[in-house]
């Protein structure tokens, strides 16, 4: 990994290599103000529509509104309510009204603030308006800033089941102030941390180290540290988005966790456990499973369990018949001919994709089912 401690500033701290789509990702503390002058240099119009909702806008429109329109930007505002239960179809339509209302056209752009909800929405609301339209986004919770602004997944939920329709449609920059995490409630930092910690799992045992080193500061929110792990994530998950956009082999890596925490989340029906929560719960279970299977030993397990803990996260399984995991399982839409392709860790910093089609052995490891 490189030297983090130059890491701050307006600078692009981090590229997103895509050719002539590439972008930067700028991480920084107190950064917000900066935006209208970064979008200048974008050189993509001077109309822009501010998505976001009541929550974040409470906290951070103004300023974002004052940098952009101090640059000469012309500004409109969508607010969209906040909540998963908003993420869909009926408030993508209400976004084009609002769109069209405000005047926009194929020369403007929408500025994403808010979390990952906010990001996705809008995000495809850019994607699919007049047929495509620039965006950018400005992540406010960490779960955004380590992972839903980077990489173009844009995408809303149907009654069927999340992000089933969606669209690839890379953002133009991405403005990270780490500053806008002192305002988010404790839950969400927390589950922000799970997939933080992901990333050191299967993809940097040195980032894992430093998570495990500097728990206390981060869990303070320190800003510093902070920075550092939302540019090494933001590092890790460009670097891996350069070589597989549209997840046609490893981006899938980033799943390592989520196989098992969706089928949770299912089961519980979204809202006893927060995302990251369900993650890290599909982390222990994915560690279990990858040392049953020789791909780690003990004490990375142990080690994954125990900073998840340190972290406030939960390990167990909630307990339902092994069917009913199974049956959420092959529901995801990541299944095929009803196996699964699984990410194991290997050691920490480490990966393999395993195919699964006995799923038995996976939530035994699991403690599901005896
Ligand atoms: P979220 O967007 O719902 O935000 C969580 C809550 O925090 C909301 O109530 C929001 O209003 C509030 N909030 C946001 N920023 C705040 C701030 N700075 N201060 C105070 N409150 C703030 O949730 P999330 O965890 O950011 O995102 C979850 C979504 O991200 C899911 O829909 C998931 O599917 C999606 N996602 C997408 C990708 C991707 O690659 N596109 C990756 C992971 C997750
Ligand atoms: N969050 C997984 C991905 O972006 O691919």
């Amino acid at each position: 990994m490189d030297d983090l401690s130059s890491v701050g500033g307006n600078s692009p701290d981090v590229t997103v290599s895509l050719g002539d789509r590439s972008y930067g990702i700028a991480i920084g503390s107190g950064t917000l103000g900066n935006l209208g002058q970064e979008c200048l240099k974008l050189e993509i119009g001077k109309k822009v529509a501010i998505i976001t909702n009541p929550t974040v806008a409470g906290y951070y429109l103004a300023s974002v509104r004052t940098s952009l329109e101090s640059a000469g930007f012309n500004v409109a505002v969508v607010e969209i309510p906040d909540g998963e239960e908003f993420k869909n179809l009926d408030t993508v339509a209400s976004v084009y009204n609002d769109l069209v209302d405000a005047g926009m056209n194929r020369g403007g752009f929408v500025v994403a603030l808010g979390g990952g909800v906010v990001g996705d929405l809008a995000g495809f609301a850019a994607a699919t308006f007049l047929r495509g339209i620039e965006f950018v986004q400005v992540p406010t919770t960490l779960l955004s800033q380590v992972d839903s602004s980077v990489g173009g997944k844009t995408g809303v939920n149907l009654d069927k089941g999340k992000n089933l329709v969606g669209a690839f449609h890379q953002p133009r920059f991405v403005l990270i102030d780490v500053m806008t995490l002192s305002t988010l409630p404790e839950r969400e930092f927390i589950g922000g941390l799970a997939e933080v910690i992901k990333y050191g799992a299967v993809l940097d045992a040195e980032l894992f180290g430093f998570l495990e080193q500097h728990s206390e500061e981060i869990l303070a929110r320190d800003p510093e540290p902070l920075k550092q792990i939302i540019s090494w994530c933001c590092r890790l998950k460009a670097d891996v988005v350069a070589q597989d956009e549209r997840e046609t082999g490893l981006r899938a890596v980033l799943n390592f966790g989520h196989t098992l925490g969706h089928a949770v989340e299912l089961l519980t029906g979204y809202g006893k456990y927060s995302h990251g929560e369900a993650v890290a719960i599909g982390m222990v279970a994915a560690a279990s499973f990858s040392e049953q299977k020789g791909f780690a030993a003990p004490e990375d397990t142990a080690r994954i369990r125990a900073l998840l803990a340190r972290m406030g996260l939960p390990a167990e399984a909630p307990q339902f018949a092994p069917g009913e995991y199974i049956a959420s399982l092959v529901r995801d839409k990541k299944s095929r001919d009803g196996g699964i392709t699984f990410v194991c860790n290997k050691g920490i910093g480490g990966f393999s994709f395993e195919r699964v089609t006995d799923l038995w052995p996976l939530l035994s490891a699991s403690g599901i089912g005896g």
